[in-house]
This record gives C-alpha cells, structure tokens and sequence, in this order.
C-alpha cells in the first residue's frame, strides 16, 4: 500500500510540464475525479484501522503535492506567455516609448521656410502639378521652340491626338500666371510644390524635387526691395552671421535675374551653394496676364527645398527623401 503511494508521489514529482498540453494530461492524470489521486482515497478501506491515520495523512501530503505542483506550473506557465507578449513583470516600471511618427525632413524644411515668409506677410497659395503649356513656358515668355525650354527636361502628358501635350510643371512659377490672372495686384504669396523633370536619378538628382515660388506685384516694387527679402530669408534660415552672394543670371521670366548663394562650411571645407533663383517680373510676363507693366512691377523667386533639407540635416542622397524607408524618417523625431 505505501509503496503504491509513493510511487504515485514519485510520478507526480517526474511529471514534466512545460506548456499548456502537458498541464492539462497532468491533471487528467492526477487531479480529475477518475484522476490517480482521487483513486488512491479508494484505496482507504482496504487499509486496517490501525493504520488509517498513517496512510491518510500520508494520501494528503500527496493530494497536496499534486494541487501545488499543477498550481506552480500554471503560474510559471503564464509569466513565460508574458514574457512572450513583452508584458513587464512590474507594472508600475514606465513602459518603454514607441515610435509615433515625426515630420519628414522635407515638411520640415519646408515648415521653416514658410514660417519666415509668413512673418514677411506673404500668404500660402498653390496650383496643379499638371500644367498646360501656356502656363509653365509662354506666359513665362519662354519663345515657342525657344532653345531656353531645354533648359528644364519636361515630363509631356499626352491626352489625344487632338489636343495639346499637357507638362508636369517643372517649376513652380506656372502658379505666378495663375495668381496673376486670378488677383488683381498687389499680391504677395509664395508657392511651395513639388516639380518633375526628366533627370537621370542619382544621388544628387531625383526626376521629381519640391520648390518654393515668391511672387510680390505691387506699385513700384523695385530690385532693393527683392534683394533686401532674400537677405532676410538667408538670415533667419542659416542664422544672422551667414555669408551670401547674389550674381546675376538668366530667366525668361524675370528681367534683370539673378542668383542667390550662401557659403556652406562642411567637414569637405566651405563652398559657394545656390539657394535660389530671382528677379524683377519681366514686362512680357505682365503682359500675357493683362497686368498693367506701365502700372506694376514686381519681383519672383523660386528656391529648392531639397537642397535646404539635405544641407539642414546633412543628408548626402536625394533618394532617402522618397523612399520612405522608416528607418531613415525614424532619425528626425524632434
Ligand atoms: N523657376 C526657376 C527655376 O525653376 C526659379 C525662379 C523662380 C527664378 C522665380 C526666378 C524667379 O529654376
């Protein structure tokens, strides 16, 4: 008779339960009523009287044994389900942070840039990325089958056979013709957007970049007045102390035309950067959008906000910019 319940204690003690499964087969086996345990209590009037206190409180001790060791395996079972799912075993320790998002480089940039011209009072506008002919080239005084189109390498969009070729602007001062032709002046907005040309992608060159146009028409607007802005913006953007040039330069659409540059310190030493094209609206533009040149001037410029980005955050690859890879857009949590 002992010697069946202690063989019966043993198998409880070898009993190995490491997932739900066994648990379960352990307490067919020991707890469940045809279970070995309740069937050992059977054995009891079978024992003598003498002995019934010796035996019993020996069918206890492993009635016991098999409650707490079927208890202690679920617990233990359930914190290494925990540990799986990450839960903490303190629940009062700060749980660690999570990734919540964060503004990519570009609407970073492009929220800065934006910021300055709003305090310079200029108001936000914007126009379609698919644009007709007369608004990206001859209301910009581009000459029909003038070679100053080749300067940008346009994306065409062809609708039918019938109709004219649609552009995918290449430049964001398609939007000028627009506010013009909208808006009696004075106007003073810029114009940020994205703009397509027909580049081979490299890592300095992508087939589509985002631009902010300005445009200021007003009555005697003059070219003081547009080099004057641009020094302010070069201030707040890179700081008072920064180090510029403006070099004269060529666009069909503004007369004269210049070029603004900022000195850029890097571990490869300082250079000269482009940051933006500019100038006075020419005439021929005032005059495809029947504003009054005699009237009105004007000035225009148009920068690059990749550019800015890519120096802002020292990024050396136009492509991270577009492939949204998350562990690149990860490293601008603010
Ligand atoms: N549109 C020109 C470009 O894309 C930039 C520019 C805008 C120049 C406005 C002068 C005035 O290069």
């Amino acid at each position: 008779m002992l010697d069946k319940i202690n063989d019966i204690k043993e198998k409880i003690q070898s009993f190995s339960i490491e997932n739900e499964d066994e648990l379960e087969a352990f307490r067919l086996e020991f707890l469940s009523r045809n279970g070995k345990v309740q069937s050992m209590f059977g054995l009891m009037k079978d024992v003598p009287n003498e002995k019934k206190a010796e035996v019993g409180k020996l069918m206890n001790e492993v009635k016991n044994l098999a409650h707490q060791t079927f208890e202690n395996a679920k617990v233990e079972l359930l914190k290494s389900e925990e540990k799986e799912f990450g839960a903490l075993e303190d629940i009062t320790l700060p749980v660690e942070s999570t990734y919540t998002g964060s503004y990519h480089p570009l609407n970073r940039a492009l929220n800065e840039i934006k910021q300055i011209f709003l305090r310079l009072g200029f108001n936000i506008a914007d126009g379609p990325e698919l644009e007709d002919d007369f608004h990206n080239f001859t209301a910009l005084n581009f000459p029909p089958d003038h070679p100053a189109r080749d300067m940008q390498d346009t994306f065409f969009v062809r609708k039918s056979e019938e109709e004219q070729d649609l552009v995918l602007r290449t430049h964001t001062s398609p939007v000028q013709i627009r506010l013009m032709k909208e808006k009696e002046p004075p106007l003073r907005s810029i114009i940020p957007g994205r703009v397509f040309r027909n580049e081979a992608v490299t890592a300095k060159s992508y087939f589509q970049f985002n631009q902010v146009e300005g445009l200021y028409v007003n009555v005697r607007v003059t070219m003081g007045e547009l080099i004057e802005t641009l020094v302010m913006f070069a201030q707040l953007m890179y700081g008072s102390d920064v180090k510029y040039r403006v070099r004269p330069s060529y666009f069909p659409f503004t007369e004269p035309s210049i070029e603004m540059d900022v000195w850029w310190e890097s571990e490869k030493g300082g250079q000269w950067l482009e940051i933006l094209g500019a100038g006075m609206v020419d005439p021929n533009v005032f005059e495809s959008v029947d504003v009054d040149s005699e009237k009105y001037t004007g000035f225009a410029f148009g920068m690059g906000v990749d550019r800015i980005a890519m120096l802002r955050y020292g990024i050396d690859d136009i492509r991270l910019l577009y492939d949204n890879d998350i562990r690149f857009l990860e490293q601008f949590k603010s």
